[in-house]
């Protein structure tokens, strides 16, 4: 017979909530009871639930079907999360979907398995990269909602240019380490540090590293207001897999673009960062 959790679990574990998937995902041990370590877990996944689930009624009360797209997906626990919470209510009536896109093979086979154990048919897992999947057939023309978690590097960027080409309403980043610009920062710092104080911000190595990181995150706020989004930075707190816990929420308003257009551009001047005005301005039109 399938085990309850213990009663003093309830209240943490919601209505209709897969117990199987909590387990698979080490939410739940095998005897399906909570530890200290796995409360803490669901704790941080309702704290980023929180952000999300506005995000989709929102979307709900526009059209009655949600499509999103999770980029880096990993082991796709938030997709799976989002879907059990949220998607799997509405599959007897909707067209609703997920898609993981991820580059390793194996995580995109364990993931498929895992939605078909547990009868998620609105999940798809697609083996591919984020930039390849800009164009991928495999995709809907347009897309409600694009996350992306911790996607390495520049798959970041690449999911912007994503969410811009597929025109969704919103997206929800928590950036991950971006090596890049603090690359393009290193070779023009000769030059800055004659010209502009303000290179003391990232003159020495360890501050060009974190000072690069930090000036990507901006860069990527201004991409999106120049797209007429409005942005809210904030906090995805103790999220324990990275230190990187910066959570970008992006509203597509066709707010006025101008401004932020025109400071984007100041700012990669003024940083010597005029080398990547195209990682930037691009829009993947
Ligand atoms: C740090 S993990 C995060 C996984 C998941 N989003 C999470 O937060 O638990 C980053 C994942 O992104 C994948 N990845 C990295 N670069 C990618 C790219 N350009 N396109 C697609 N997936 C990528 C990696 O294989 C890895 O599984």
């Amino acid at each position: 017979m399938k085990q309850k959790p213990a009663t003093n679990d309830k209240h943490e574990i919601r209505p209709g909530q897969s117990e199987e998937l909590l387990k698979e995902l080490h939410i739940l041990t095998r005897d399906g009871k909570l530890n200290q370590d796995s409360r803490r877990k669901l704790k941080q996944v309702y704290h980023l639930y929180q952000f999300i689930e506005p995000l989709l009624q929102s979307l709900q009360q526009d059209h009655d079907y949600v499509t999103l797209v999770d980029h880096g997906a990993g082991k796709s626990y938030l997709g799976f999360i989002l879907y059990d919470l949220f998607f799997k209510a509405q599959q007897a009536h909707s067209k609703s979907h997920i898609y993981g896109i991820e580059t390793r093979d194996e995580l995109v086979q364990k993931s498929r398995e895992l939605a078909q154990r547990l009868g998620f048919a609105g999940m798809s897992f697609l083996n591919l990269s984020v930039a390849d999947s800009i164009g991928s057939a495999e995709l809907p023309e347009q897309i409600d909602i694009v996350t992306a978690l911790h996607a390495c590097d520049t798959a970041t960027d690449d999911a912007i240019q994503f969410a811009l080409k597929k025109k969704a309403k919103f997206m929800v980043l928590v950036p991950c380490c971006q090596a890049e610009v603090a690359a393009e920062l290193r070779k023009a710092k000769g030059e800055a540090v004659r010209n502009n104080p303000l290179s003391e911000m990232w003159r020495h190595p360890i501050h060009t590293r974190e000072f690069g990181s930090q000036i990507t995150n901006v860069l990527r706020c201004l991409q999106l207001e120049a797209h007429g989004y409005q942005v809210r930075v904030t906090e995805l707190v103790g999220w324990e897999h990275s230190m990187k816990n910066e959570l970008i929420i992006a509203e597509y308003k066709n707010l006025p673009a101008k401004r932020a257009a025109e400071r984007l551009a100041e700012v990669l001047k003024t940083t010597g960062l005029d080398s990547m005005q195209r990682r930037f301005f691009s829009s993947a039109e």
